[in-house]
């Protein structure tokens, strides 16, 4: 790949402030410092970019990356971001006010170009204001996008909001290219009964806002999502899948940089779990993560505890301190359940539990031979490159759809969707662990070996840096 450009563009990077929006969008930046010899301005908010500080190693930045920061309204005294309603609506606060100072921001940098995320509008508000070229970011699944454009006909259908009495199986037959694999409980968590209309609206908005975008980048690849990304390109000629781009990042700079970066993560890492896991089988433990922002009720949290008990499996769970709703720290009752109190298990013990893991070096661990996820995209795409299928509990979002593809498209998991009981929680990972183990290991394999090609040199994922390089060099 050639780096050495005549003229260094310089691109302001403009993430949602959430964890699974922020991690990818500093990857790509790294990849574009790195692979492009460009300049990326890193526009974080206040607390976010107060925490990514904490977490960054030396040596963690390429030449040519700066951060900056704007105002928001997190108490400063949050130590992390925190899961309960009222966090996330904060997230949705913190960013409301911040167009004047981004516009300001904008103004003095004069950049080649920015690559807002595809729901922070603000970014593209101010690229068309000021003239300067904007390329949407979208942080989900190719398949997911595609089923965001579709709300509006949604809605003029009377699909959505679904019915708080609906048959939840009823197959979705209106999106072009989906018919016959969603049913109504596939749509994403916003489609159903008792979202208020504000949050509705709110993506509603922001998915027509992409639109004024002139390309759009994914974190995904066209072995995976090759027909969605297809479709995508008829609203955005300009197609960029560069995932997945932990791969793409560690294939690039694999010389510079250890697998151990943080790359973007908010959150102290506790490494004690990968001694636990040099202690246990190969392909033995079952991974448990439920990324940065769903919360689990404490009745579910206790199903979910003597699911995985009664599944003789050992197993590795991130429960961080506002895993559970409504607690501020995770209840005392289930902590003595638990035992959770103790931290990060002994050699020989059945079970790990941290407050924040090093998920990528987990997943890629020897131990690991399943992955309990909600499926929220970045950890799908790691799952997927890891070449670890997965058992599916989503929540929020788009973790509905990604699940759903997961388990009956791609075949590479199982979805227990809606149901958390003890009884299931211990069959799903019985079977993906045992009973069906074969069959879908044999998916994940063949998917793992496509990520993978993909991120090498020749790959499309790769090839697909050099034209979104190319690209932005030509707006110079
Ligand atoms: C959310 C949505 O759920 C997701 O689908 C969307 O695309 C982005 O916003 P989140 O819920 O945090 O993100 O999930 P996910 O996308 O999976 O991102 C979590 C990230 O945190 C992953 O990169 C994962 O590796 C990292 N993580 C999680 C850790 O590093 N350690 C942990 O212990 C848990």
């Amino acid at each position: 790949m050639d780096r050495q450009p005549t003229v260094a563009p310089h691109v302001v990077f403009l993430p949602f402030p959430a964890q699974g929006h922020v991690k990818p969008m500093f990857m790509l930046a790294k990849l574009l410092c790195h692979v492009g010899g460009f300049q990326a301005t890193f526009v974080n908010t206040e607390h976010n970019h107060a925490l990514l500080q904490r977490t960054l190693a030396a040596g963690d930045l390429p030449a040519g990356f700066t951060f900056l920061s704007l105002p928001d309204a997190v108490p400063h005294d949050r130590e992390q971001q925190q899961s309960s309603i009222s966090t996330v609506r904060e997230l949705f606060n913190s960013i409301r006010n911040s167009k004047p100072d981004f516009r300001r921001l904008v103004a003095e940098l004069s950049p080649t170009c920015i690559i807002a995320d595809g729901i922070m509008s603000l970014g593209f508000d101010v690229a068309v204001e000021l003239g300067i070229p904007v390329i949407a970011f979208r942080t989900f699944s190719a398949v997911c996008a595609w089923v965001y454009f579709h709300l509006r006909d949604l809605i003029e259908q009377r699909v959505v909001p679904i019915p708080a009495d609906a048959d939840m199986d009823q197959p979705i037959t209106s999106i072009p290219g989906l018919e016959g694999i969603l049913r109504r409980r596939d749509l994403p968590s916003i489609c159903r009964h008792g979202t208020p209309p504000p949050i509705l609206n709110f993506f509603l908005r922001e998915t027509e806002s992409m639109r004024r975008a002139s390309g759009l980048i994914l974190n995904t690849f066209d072995g995976l999502e090759g027909p969605l990304i297809s479709r995508l390109s008829t609203i955005f000629p300009k197609i960029f899948p560069v995932g997945p781009l932990h791969g793409l990042l560690s294939n690039v700079v694999k010389e510079e940089e250890p697998l151990t970066a943080s790359n973007g993560g908010l959150k102290e890492e506790d490494r004690s779990c990968m001694t636990w896991l040099d202690s246990q089988p190969s392909r033995s433990v079952i991974f448990v993560s439920f990324g940065s922002l769903v919360a689990l009720t404490e009745a579910q949290f206790v199903e979910f505890w003597h699911g995985l008990v009664n599944s003789g499996k050992p197993f590795l769970w991130v429960v961080r301190s506002d895993s559970v709703l409504g607690e501020d720290e995770v209840p005392s009752s289930v902590e003595v359940l638990s035992g959770l109190k103790s931290g990060a298990a002994r050699d020989g013990s059945r079970c790990c539990v941290v407050d924040w893991a090093p998920q990528v070096e987990v997943l890629a661990h020897e131990a690991v031979g399943g992955f309990l996820t909600h499926s929220g995209w970045n950890s799908t795409v790691e799952s997927v490159l890891a070449g670890v299928s997965m058992a599916c509990w989503p929540r929020l979002s788009d973790q509905q759809v990604n699940s759903r593809a997961v388990s009956d498209v791609w075949r590479i998991g199982l979805d227990m969707k809606d149901t958390w009981d003890r009884s299931t929680v211990e069959k799903t990972v019985r079977e993906l662990m045992e009973g069906r183990r074969d069959e879908i290991m044999k998916s994940t394999i063949e998917m793992a070996g496509m990520a993978r090609g993909s991120v090498e040199e020749g790959g499309s994922s790769y090839h697909n840096l050099e034209k979104l390089i190319v690209y932005i060099r030509s707006m110079c």
